[in-house]
C-alpha cells in the first residue's frame, strides 16, 4: 500500500483517454470520522465531502476517490451519445488569485499554484458503455457512499427546448435504471457553445428542462449544477424557477475567461472555465445569496458548495455560508488524499 504523499493522480500531461484508462485501485486507509450527522440530498453519509462531476472520468475512479474519504462521488457527466474530448491542454495552469467582477482574461502558468482553465467539451462514452459502469460501479461502491450521476443533453442542430429537455432526462433516467443514487443535471458549461452549456442563465428554459427531468426520475434526488450568476436578482429567479423539481443546486461549476499566453489567446480565443482557488471567494458569495433566498422562501433545497476548496478552513467557511456539502474537483485532482487531511483538521478543532 502507498503512502498518501505518494498516491497516483491524474496527469495532466497525459491526455483524457490516457487517464480514463488508467485508473488506480481503492486503497484501504484509517479514515478520520468527521464529527456531526450528515445527509446528502435527504440521504445518511459520513461526512460533507464529495467529489462534483469532472475529476471522476469513469467507476473505477469513483471507487479510488470513496476509498480516500469522499461520501458522495459524481460520475462525471455522460451524454445520450459518445462525444470525444477536446485536443489537449485540457487542463491550462493560469496566474490568478481571486477572480474579480467582470474579468475576461488571465494568464496562462507554467506550472500549477492551484488554478486552472479545463477544456474537455464534457466527452462522453457510448449510453451502453456507460450504463453498466454505472451499475458495476454501484453494486462495488461500500454501503454509506453514495454514487452521483451527472448528465447532459447532446443538442442537435434545429432542437427545440422540448427536445433538449427529453435528452436531458431519458439520460437522467438510465443513470437511475442503472443505480445511480443521485442525478445530477448540468446546466452551466462555458466550454461548449450549444445552449445546454447557459441553460442556469435562462430561468424558464432551465425551469421546463427541470420539471422534465424531476418527471423522468421520480422521487430520486436531484441536483441541478450551475455556473456563475451575475446577481441576486438572476439568483431569485433561478431558484424559483427550480423550486419545484430540484433536491439541491451545485455551485459553482467555475468563471468563465479567455486565456492569454504571451501574445496569443489559447483554445481559439474561446473562453473556459476556471476552477480551484481563484474561484473560492466568488463561489462563497453566491452560495451566501443562495442561503438567504432559500430562507427567505422557507425552501427545503439544499446547496452543494463547490469552488477552490482546498482546505478544511474553505469547508467550514462553505457549511457556515450556508451549504449543506462540500465538493472539491482541483483540489482533489492535484491531492487525492485531502479528504484525509480535511477529515484530520476538522476532528481536531471539533
Ligand atoms: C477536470 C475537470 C473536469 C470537469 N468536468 C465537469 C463536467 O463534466 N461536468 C460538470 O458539471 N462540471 C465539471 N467540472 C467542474 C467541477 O465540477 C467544479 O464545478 C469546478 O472544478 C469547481 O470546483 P474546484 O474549484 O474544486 O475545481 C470539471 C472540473 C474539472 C477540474
Amino acid at each position: 500500500m502507498c503512502s498518501s504523499a505518494e498516491l497516483p493522480k491524474y496527469d495532466r500531461h497525459q491526455s483524457y483517454e490516457w487517464n480514463y484508462e488508467r485508473t488506480p485501485s481503492p486503497v484501504s486507509f484509517d479514515i478520520p470520522d468527521v464529527a456531526g450527522d450528515w445527509s446528502f440530498c435527504g440521504l445518511p453519509v459520513d461526512s460533507p465531502l464529495g467529489i462534483p462531476a469532472g475529476p471522476l472520468l469513469n467507476g473505477r475512479w469513483c471507487l479510488y476517490y470513496a476509498s480516500l474519504g469522499f461520501d458522495v462521488v459524481t460520475y462525471k457527466t455522460v451524454r445520450s451519445k459518445a462525444r470525444e474530448c477536446y485536443a489537449m491542454p485540457n487542463l491550462q495552469p493560469v496566474e490568478c488569485d481571486q477572480v474579480s467582477d467582470g474579468i475576461t482574461e488571465l494568464p496562462a502558468a507554467s506550472t500549477m499554484k492551484g488554478t486552472w482553465a479545463v477544456s474537455y467539451g464534457m466527452p462522453s462514452m457510448e449510453p451502453d458503455v456507460w450504463r453498466a459502469d454505472v451499475e458495476a460501479t454501484r453494486n462495488k461502491l461500500p454501503q454509506g457512499k453514495l454514487l452521483s450521476v451527472s448528465v447532459v443533453a447532446t443538442v442537435q442542430e434545429g432542437w427545440t427546448i422540448d427536445d433538449i429537455a427529453t435528452d436531458y432526462a431519458m439520460c437522467a433516467k438510465w443513470a437511475v435504471e442503472s443505480g445511480a443514487d443521485v442525478v445530477e443535471t448540468n446546466f452551466s458549461c462555458p466550454n461548449v457553445s450549444t445552449c445546454d452549456g447557459q441553460l442556469y442563465q435562462n430561468p424558464d428554459a432551465a425551469q421546463q428542462v427541470a420539471d422534465c427531468v424531476r418527471t423522468a426520475v421520480g422521487q430520486i434526488p436531484y441536483i441541478v449544477k450551475i455556473g456563475h450568476v451575475p446577481s441576486r436578482a438572476a439568483a431569485a429567479d433561478l431558484l424559483d424557477a427550480l423550486s419545484t423539481s430540484t433536491s439541491a443546486i451545485a455551485m459553482t461549476n467555475s468563471v468563465a475567461t479567455q486565456v492569454r499566453d504571451g501574445t496569443h489567446l489559447l483554445f481559439d480565443g474561446q473562453r473556459r472555465g476556471i476552477c480551484g482557488q481563484a474561484i473560492l471567494d466568488a463561489s462563497l458569495d453566491q452560495v451566501s445569496i443562495f442561503r438567504q433566498l432559500i430562507m427567505e422562501r422557507k425552501s427545503d433545497i439544499e446547496l452543494i458548495g463547490v469552488g477552490g476548496i482546498s482546505s478544511a478552513t474553505d469547508v467550514q467557511r462553505y457549511l457556515a455560508a450556508g451549504a449543506n456539502a462540500c465538493h472539491l474537483a482541483t483540489a482533489a485532482m492535484t491531492n487525492p488524499g485531502i479528504a484525509m487531511q480535511i477529515r484530520s483538521s476538522l476532528e481536531a478543532a471539533h
